[in-house]
């Protein structure tokens, strides 16, 4: 029986468990937080903090490979690893991905489509930084940023004086990104599965939608001309084999309407194909291929993870639609249950039979902005599955 490690027991770890023990794998799960799901499910779990090296060196004794369910770990003591244990996908994908200025001067070095960028690492190179690549602009924080934690859109001096102002007051360091703003008529994620002989499958493209930066709907397939999509699949397979992947890989991409002046789009059917961000794991628009594909990105990966053979993901339903819907932490308190502890109320979920699956991640404390579930709906066509997302949600929320 193999034996898998994953670093991080949120949803992406905990479902990545159960895959591989659909396939008789053997899983232990480590998180710092003794309350996160995947330490509160699984048997083999540790909660130790990620520096105690200690306690990950016994985690990963006896382990046939390790993977990781988020990119924003230290990769320092997994490079100690490294030399005695198969580490999926590799540290020199971890790093890449975990560092916004490396991963946009990677695409560039790999001449794949991206938007145009500035990087600086102080508050004079900010300024000068600008200055070069010129407003409006959006102001990313080079680590640690998720769900547009550490994002500021500059629009001119002022904006940017506010942005400073904000950094110093976190006690941020100043090393960020500056992106031109990209004319967005919708972005998309496609998910790369690629193995150690450099067998490689994609998944159907996702479309996503976004509320506060944070993701809100995912609707499969993707709107987007035929053409579009042909470039945004071999783009996304251009990308993985630049950075030599083995596991999933996920590549947002922003389509836009019009050619951004200073970046270098692909052009296809009127709009124009940029790479946005990888993230080299189970990704949250994938959790809607648990319903609407043959394989879900999770089985994939622990595929990939067991040295089994891939399969291209199917849609379940070509002519059909799916929309994944995120429950947040706001629905919980909505409801009068932000105690933590309480369950969310799922009552009304008689009325809405095109909600094909419902998932709560089981985390104890719900809170604003926290992903703490999603579900999934079916429908004949993408409007309605759209609209039957939305309408399940507000009566969740009690609108
Ligand atoms: N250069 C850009 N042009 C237009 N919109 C952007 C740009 N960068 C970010 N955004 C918007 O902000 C969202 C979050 O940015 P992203 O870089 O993906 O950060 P995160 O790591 O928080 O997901 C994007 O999905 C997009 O909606
Ligand atoms: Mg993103």
């Amino acid at each position: 029986m193999r034996k898998v490690g994953i670093l991080g027991g949120g949803q992406l770890g905990t479902m990545l468990a159960e895959a591989l023990f659909a396939l008789d794998a053997q899983v232990r799960i480590y998180d710092a937080d003794p309350r996160a799901p995947g330490v509160r499910r699984l048997r083999e779990a540790v909660s130790a903090p990620w520096s105690d090296q200690a306690a990950v060196g016994r985690f990963v004794e006896g382990l046939d490979v390790l993977t990781y369910e988020f990119e924003h770990i230290d990769g320092s003591p997994l490079r100690a690893l490294g030399d005695s244990l198969r580490i999926v996908p590799s540290i020199r994908v971890l790093e890449v991905t975990q560092d916004r200025a490396l991963e946009k001067q990677f695409l560039a070095a790999s001449g794949l489509p991206h938007a145009a960028f500035a990087v600086a690492r102080s508050e004079a190179e900010l300024r000068e930084a600008a200055n070069r690549l010129g407003y409006p602009f959006i102001l990313k924080t080079i680590r640690g940023g998720y769900d547009g934690k550490g994002q500021f859109h500059v629009a001119g001096h002022e904006d940017l004086a506010a942005a400073i102002l904000a950094l110093h007051e976190r006690k941020s360091d100043f090393s960020c990104v500056l992106e031109e703003i990209i004319d967005l008529a919708v972005e998309v994620s496609c998910i790369v599965a690629r193995d150690e002989t450099g067998a490689e499958v994609t998944f159907p493209l996702f479309e996503n939608a976004h509320e506060g930066h944070i993701l809100d709907l995912t609707l499969v397939p993707a709107r987007v001309p035929a053409e579009v999509a042909a470039v945004v699949r071999e783009v996304a397979l251009r990308t993985a084999r630049a950075v030599d992947l083995e596991g999933v890989l996920c590549i947002e991409f922003f389509v836009g309407r019009t050619a951004a002046r200073r970046s270098s789009g692909l052009a296809a059917a009127g709009l124009h194909v940029y790479v946005n961000e990888l993230a080299p794991r189970p990704h949250n628009s994938g959790h809607v291929t648990r319903n609407a594909c043959t394989a879900s990105q999770y089985d994939v990966l622990a595929r990939v993870l067991l040295g089994l053979p891939l399969h291209e993901p199917q849609l379940v339903d070509p002519t059909g639609s799916y929309c994944m819907g995120n429950l947040l932490g706001d629905v919980w308190i909505e409801q009068g249950r932000g105690a933590p502890g309480q369950g969310l109320d799922l009552s009304c979920w008689k009325d809405h039979p095109s909600v094909v699956d419902v998932v709560l991640y089981g985390k104890t404390e719900p809170k604003p902005r926290r992903k703490m579930g999603h579900f999934v709906v079916r429908a004949a066509d993408a409007d309605t599955a759209l609209a039957e997302a939305r309408a399940f949600r507000d009566h969740l929320r009690g609108r």
